[in-house]
């Protein structure tokens, strides 16, 4: 064993995990007793790659390559934690377990999660074409259209007026009236904001009695009153007022918005997604805004799902009601960046979000519980050094994710198939991804996870995923900036 490329945990860096002490490290470290890797590359490299290989093809030693879609199925993670922390002895592979602590061999699984991914695209792994150029998809066929091609910049959000004509959120700060896949007006008067990193406009949602009410819901970064630099995530809703070519936000009201002291200049994790649940709710999120042990801390805004009455006041069967600060709206806590929002067919809410690197989450949002973060997680840090294992410990009460995205999709927009275009993928999920350049048709029942499936990769960064009116799935995509949809096909 090659000691010199570890460390004492005490002095290893956790670029995004501040929280926890240096002293918290160390002590759990001599507890064990064991060595917390100090580069997580760099100790594969040094300890794996002369049988398993550099890009884990394998070929030393007797192993087999790592590179296949069977093994990249996330119900390997335990069994590779077990093999790595036990050792495959009649094999030849030792113990890292003896000297190495838990969360040192999780960052493994991770570096081979990476290795993996990277090794599959090389080898083709995307949604099959047939020679028509036809996506031959697992339960449906289908085909990608353009449907918004100009006038787009940093598209956020998508939805639709009854009459068919779609709303799209511009993340600088424009909301835009599309017909006929051409953008036909800019919405006056909408609200101030600033393009804060991640922030800006975000996201847009009708409510579903529009015909009889008007009402559009809307999140966006609020700038801080009196300076251009802060922000944070606030939630209105307001009516559109036509008048030829065009369009105005009109009765805008208030439904969340936070102290001033808690708008920072961060500009990372917003969140947010806005969900009716038809029962005269709605959900909401906004990400820990960088300030990852706040998502723990119940008065204030980050890392948060709120619930409000559609009206914009506090439901009373809220869980955390009357602890001050904004806990009154707080529906679950301990998220990262949720991103994507959606209430499935059989009622249940859904959360995606982002963890650091390897770790994205889908989440069944349930009342009053904690998501984890940044207590337990399944990523490693930014910096290649380990972070944590992905299993609560004896004691905390964290409700873990159904599916996790190894290495990050940065998870963004969720919705669910409905309508017939898709009979086949009717109540599955469509979970977006930007890093990932991803679409994955994700299959759920009474709340566990069935199969996945990748239906769009590497047209764009995917911000959101919607179904339409007409019941096919759009996507809207960055670099380019376009709306596509998908289309059954034969
Ligand atoms: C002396 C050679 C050798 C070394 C060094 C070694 N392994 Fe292995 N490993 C094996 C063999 C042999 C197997 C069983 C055959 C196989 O799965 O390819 C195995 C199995 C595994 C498996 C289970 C694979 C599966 O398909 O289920 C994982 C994960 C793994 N090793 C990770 C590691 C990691 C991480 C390291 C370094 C910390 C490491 N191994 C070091 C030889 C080695």
């Amino acid at each position: 064993m090659k000691w010199m490329i570890w460390a004492m945990a005490a002095g290893a860096v956790a670029c995004s995990a501040p929280q926890l002490s240096q002293g918290s490290q160390a002590k759990s470290e001599s507890e064990s007793g064991k060595m917390q890797v100090r580069n997580v590359t760099q100790a594969y490299n040094e300890n794996c790659s002369n049988c398993h290989g550099v890009n884990g093809e394998g070929g030393g030693g007797g192993t087999k390559s790592l590179l296949t879609e069977d093994k990249f199925d996330q119900k390997w993670d335990k069994p590779f934690f077990d093999a790595i922390k036990n050792g495959v002895p009649e094999m030849g592979m030792e113990a890292y377990g003896e000297g190495w602590d838990d969360k040192s061999i999780w960052s493994m699984v991770v570096h081979i999660r990476e290795l993996q991914l990277r090794g599959l695209r090389a080898q083709g792994m995307r949604p099959k074409t047939n020679a028509a150029g036809l996506y031959e998809g697992q339960r449906h066929n289908y085909k990608v259209e353009d449907v918004v091609t100009a006038g787009l910049r940093t598209p956020w959000a998508v939805d639709w007026l009854p009459d068919g004509r779609m709303l799209v959120t511009n993340r600088p700060g424009s909301m835009v009236v599309v017909k006929d896949g051409q953008v036909v007006a800019t919405v006056e008067g909408m609200p101030r904001t600033i393009e804060l990193g991640q922030g800006g406009y975000m996201d847009i949602a009708v409510h579903p009695k529009y015909s009889e009410n008007g009402w559009i819901y809307f999140s966006f970064t609020d700038p801080a009153e009196g300076a251009n630099n802060r922000g944070l995530t606030k939630v209105v809703r307001g009516k559109l007022r036509f008048s030829g070519a065009t369009a105005r936000w009109v009765n805008e009201e208030t439904l969340f918005v936070s102290a001033q002291e808690n708008y920072t200049g961060a500009g990372v994790h917003f969140g947010s997604r806005i969900v009716f649940d038809g029962k005269g709710h709605i959900f909401f999120s906004i990400g820990e805004r960088g300030q990852q042990d706040l998502a723990q801390d119940l008065t204030r805004p980050n890392g948060k799902v709120f619930r409000l009455n559609e009206d914009g006041t506090r439901p009373t069967d809220n869980p955390f009601r009357g602890r001050g600060g904004d806990s009154d709206a707080v529906w679950s806590y301990g998220h990262r960046n949720p991103q994507g929002l959606v209430m499935g067919l059989d009622g249940r809410l859904w959360d995606t979000e982002h963890a650091p690197r390897g770790g994205d989450e889908l989440n069944e949002v349930v009342k009053g519980e904690n998501y984890g973060w940044p207590l337990v997680s399944f990523c490693i840090n930014y910096n290649d050094t380990p972070f944590g294992t992905p299993w609560p410990a004896a004691g905390q009460n964290i409700r873990m994710p159904i599916y996790r995205w190894m290495p990050s999709n940065a998870a963004c927009g969720l919705d669910v198939v409905r309508g017939n275009a898709f009979p086949n993928w009717r109540g599955d999920l469509v979970a977006g991804g930007l890093a990932g350049q991803s679409v994955d048709r994700i299959r759920t029942r009474e709340g566990k996870f069935v199969e996945r499936e990748e239906i769009v990769f590497g047209m764009g960064r995917v911000r959101d995923v919607v179904t339409g009116p007409d019941g096919y799935v759009y996507v809207a995509l960055n670099q380019p900036d376009k709306i596509v949809r998908l289309v059954p096909a034969p």
